[in-house]
């Protein structure tokens, strides 16, 4: 497995100065040029992902490059796919939270349907940055009275200490 997430990593790309001067994105897209790395990608999420007890029954994605993530996981374990999205993507009735960016805020939305009373949710992202994303989803769950079992992403930036600003177990494939 360790093999296999290296070689994941080494297919990252990096941009310096994207979105703005001083960010390095790094670009997780990159990774699904290539379908043999989609394969290990697939591979090493499910590992982490069945690690986690008691087992989730939801899992949840944040948009964008979350979508991309999080259905693996649910297909692998037989549970629903649920997800947060930007406001006013999502149709009917939404559950609505603010959270901090860099600079203002901006919101985002779950569909008040989706998750059960009581029902254990995994929470999953390409990258943790400040966290806000993450916070942010944890918060919508809980209005609709899941519970958070972990967060899981691909990528941290250890740096700036992200996973502080979110009130649940954060696992991360991938350090900086
Ligand atoms: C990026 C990334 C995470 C989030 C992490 O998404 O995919 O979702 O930022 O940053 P945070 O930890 O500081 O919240 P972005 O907001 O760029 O949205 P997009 O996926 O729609 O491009
Ligand atoms: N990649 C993707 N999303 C991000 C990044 C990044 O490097 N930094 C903050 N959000």
């Amino acid at each position: 497995l360790e093999k296999k997430i290296r070689k994941i990593r080494d297919h990252v790309n990096e941009y310096p100065d994207f979105p703005k001067p001083g960010v390095l994105f790094r670009d997780v897209f990159s990774v699904f040029q290539n379908a043999e790395l989609v394969a290990m990608l697939r591979e090493v999420l499910i590992a982490f992902a069945t690690q986690i007890q008691p087992p989730v029954e939801c899992v949840v994605g944040i948009d964008a490059r979350g979508f991309l993530l999080a259905p693996f996981i649910a297909l692998e374990l037989e549970v629903p796919f649920v997800p947060v999205r930007k406001k006013g993507k999502l149709p009917g009735k939404v559950a609505s939270v603010s959270y901090a960016l860099e600079y203002g805020e901006a919101n985002m939305e779950i569909q008040e349907s989706s998750i059960k009373e009581g029902q254990r949710v995994l929470i999953v992202d390409d990258l943790l940055a400040t966290g806000g994303s993450l916070g942010a989803a944890c918060t919508l769950v809980k209005k609709l009275g899941g519970v958070v079992e972990a967060c899981l992403v691909l990528m941290e930036l250890s740096e700036l200490k992200g996973r502080l600003n979110v009130p649940t177990n954060v696992i991360s494939i991938i350090k900086y």
